[in-house]
């Protein structure tokens, strides 16, 4: 497959439609989409991680880096989250993307999912609405997937790396973002939210 270009990537994803009525407490940010394209083309450039490969995209949302992932040539890609209005419009998002032959939807709990696959992307929730939930969402991946990418707040830096260690995983690629969130919620005072985040590479032993 020819590379795609990471302009038409951005471009692609950022004309995906974001979810209608997001939920507070299950923090239902979409990623930016530079952000998602910069994780998607380190993970399938520098590391391999996508084309010809079984993706899972934990938390998936609308879908942006599950389409992203299929859009790069993975061979089967699934998008789990647990709610059903997300899925709906991931689904139709992977339509109009013309990937849908490669992508699946499911809705469940990424808690009680049983599967594995090469590699997982994922941004979870930070864990700031539902304590813990960045927690089971990086327990989850690392037991389903054999190479993880991951976003964190910065601050939780000590935690993951502790985590990641613990469960026999190593962290082989990590760098710095920012992520930028509009307002999407009444709670919302700023036109934009900006903080900074880690992206990690995990590989699971
Ligand atoms: C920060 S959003 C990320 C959405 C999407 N991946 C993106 O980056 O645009 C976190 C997503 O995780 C989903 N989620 C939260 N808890 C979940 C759980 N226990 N099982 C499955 N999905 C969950 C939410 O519905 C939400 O779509």
């Amino acid at each position: 497959m020819s590379r795609l270009k990471r302009r038409h990537l951005e471009i692609a994803l950022s004309r995906l439609r974001g979810h209608p009525s997001p939920s507070i407490l299950l923090e239902q940010y979409t990623i930016p989409a530079d952000l998602a394209v910069k994780i998607l083309t380190l993970a399938a450039y520098k590391y391999d991680d996508i084309a010809g490969k079984v993706v899972f995209d934990l938390g998936c949302g609308t879908g942006r880096l599950a389409i992203g992932a299929a859009l790069l040539g993975a061979d089967y890609v699934v998008g789990l989250d647990i709610d059903r209005v997300a899925l709906d419009v991931a689904k139709l998002n992977a339509y109009e993307a013309g990937v849908s032959d490669r992508v699946d939807w499911v809705l469940c709990d990424i808690a009680v999912f049983q599967s594995s696959c090469h590699t997982v992307l994922q941004n979870p929730p930070f864990g700031t609405r539902l304590r813990g939930a960045d927690r089971v969402f990086l327990e989850r991946a690392m037991e389903m997937g054999r190479v993880v990418y991951t976003i964190h707040k910065s601050e939780t830096d000590g935690f993951i790396r502790r985590f990641v260690e613990d469960h026999g995983g190593s962290i082989s690629a990590v760098f710095k973002a920012m992520m930028t969130i509009p307002r999407v919620f009444p709670f919302h005072e700023k036109r934009v939210y900006r903080f900074e985040v880690y992206v990690y590479r995990i590989e699971v032993v």
